[in-house]
């Protein structure tokens, strides 16, 4: 199984953390969202002792809270140590919500509202993530107001192109993500920062990319994000004691994706770190990583209930599901690859070649194509796995469907953290 928290069970089912999902199906109804709170902690736990094993605990992990953003996410994740990055006010009011303390918050995004930045200053947000000129000034405007000084790092492009799709590349110069290094803005955002009277630089970030399968980017990107903190020494003479260097770490979807185990990108990136200040005569900074699709992605399935099958000789067998596009549209948006099969039948051979359809009307409403599963029939209960990230978070009410419950596992107990939605909950905000 391509998680470890997945097995087929001696009924022959598929169970997450102890439990039976088909047996979950039938209670909760589908489809469904399933996160195992085992999983999410094991990898949570894997990173906070990178840190102790690779830098001495001089630094932190912090959850990109975008990949799966809800109360009790957010609580777990912040339980095991890690800080939360929040991409909008609706990402920083949720783990606010949730008891995460605001210093531990790292607030991103390329284009934040005045009243966003006005939120996470009057919270005290621990770190505003400053992606451009202009919102530097307008964090140092809005701190002014406030009477108070703004904890900021600036969000750097560091021209490094990442093997990834299309869409969830950042790293490059055309990027809207960040201030481009190569030009020389990024020195010049560190001089402007660092003149202002109601911000205090902490330091650099960077994020190349999302799904990356290889460790090489990540070890170029921390180079060239030391080699600009030497140079803001040299030039500035002040010695920044912060750098983020991202999120971006690939997980398995197939068998197929050749994900590299987190141990082996923090041990490459780490000695790239110690060996470069050493040599540029730097303390070391405090490191963060920024993870969002590795701490979730593979502590979650999806159930669904199967419908109407559809087989045209010759061309293709639809087989066609209870969700679709609206509760995962991420086949839709980047073809993503999915390990799909029959949880009730989990043990039978997968020899059945499906087109997974979901119910919106589109004909691109597909969760995957030409994919093996067992040989279904209505009413199977089909699990699609690896949607722990950017299923939930990504989700939304087209045709009016009803985004499903979530429900968290945990050594064969299960609980929902999120609730079904209901009718009356798509009408609540029509007038
Ligand atoms: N930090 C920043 C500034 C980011 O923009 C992202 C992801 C992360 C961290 C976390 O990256 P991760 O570890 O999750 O790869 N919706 C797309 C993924 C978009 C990622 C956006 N930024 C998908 O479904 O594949």
């Amino acid at each position: 199984m391509i998680s470890p928290c997945l097995e087929v069970n001696e009924r022959g089912h598929l169970a997450i953390s102890g439990c039976d999902t088909v047996e979950l199906a039938g209670q909760y109804g589908t489809p469904l969202y399933v996160m195992s709170e085992d999983e999410v902690r094991r990898v949570c736990r894997s990173y906070v002792q990178s840190f102790q094993k690779f830098y001495g605990g001089h630094g932190c992990p912090i959850y990109a809270s975008k990949a799966f953003s809800c109360k009790e996410i957010c609580r777990i994740v912040a339980s095991e140590g890690l800080d939360l990055e929040v991409v909008s006010g609706g990402e920083l009011y949720t783990a606010l919500q949730a008891g995460v303390a605001a210093e531990r918050e790292h607030f991103q995004g390329n284009n934040k509202s005045a009243g966003e930045i006005s939120f996470a200053i009057e919270s005290g947000v621990g770190d505003i993530v400053v992606d451009s000129f202009s919102e530097l000034q307008m964090v140092e405007r809005i701190a002014e107001e406030h009477n108070t000084t703004a904890q900021i790092s600036l969000r750097v492009k560091p021209g490094i192109d990442a093997h990834t799709h299309d869409f969830i590349r950042t790293g490059q110069i055309d990027s809207k993500f960040g201030i481009d290094l190569v030009s020389g803005e990024a020195m010049e955002a560190v001089r402007q920062s660092l003149g202002l009277e109601h911000v205090h630089l902490k330091g650099l970030h960077c994020h190349i990319g999302s799904q990356i399968l290889e460790v090489e980017p990540f070890v170029h990107a921390a180079a060239v994000m030391l080699e600009l903190l030497a140079k803001v020494k040299e030039e500035l003479g002040v010695e920044l004691g912060h750098l983020n260097l991202g999120g971006g770490f690939g997980v398995h979807y197939t068998e197929q994706d050749n994900a590299v185990p987190y141990e082996d990108y923090m041990a490459a990136v780490s000695a790239m770190v110690h060996e470069k200040c050493e040599k540029l005569g730097l303390s070391q900074p405090k490191i963060y990583i920024e993870p969002g699709r590795s701490v979730v992605a593979e502590a979650g399935i999806t159930l669904y209930t199967v419908g109407t099958i559809k087989e045209i000789p010759g061309v293709r067998n639809f087989v066609s599901i209870d969700g679709g596009m609206f509760e995962n549209p991420r086949y839709a948006l980047y073809q993503a690859e999915y390990t799909c099969l029959l949880a009730n039948r989990a043990g039978e051979p997968a020899d059945y070649i499906a087109t997974i359809a979901g119910k919106c009307c589109e004909s691109g409403d597909l969760i995957q194509e030409h994919t093996p599963i067992q040989r279904p029939e209505m009413g199977n209960i089909l699990a699609v796995l690896t949607t722990g990230a950017y299923n939930y978070s990504m989700a939304s009410n087209y045709n009016r469907n009803l985004k499903p419950p979530c429900v968290m596992v945990s050594q064969g107990e299960s609980r929902i953290i999120i609730k079904g939605e209901t009718y009356e909950d798509l009408v609540r905000n029509d007038v």
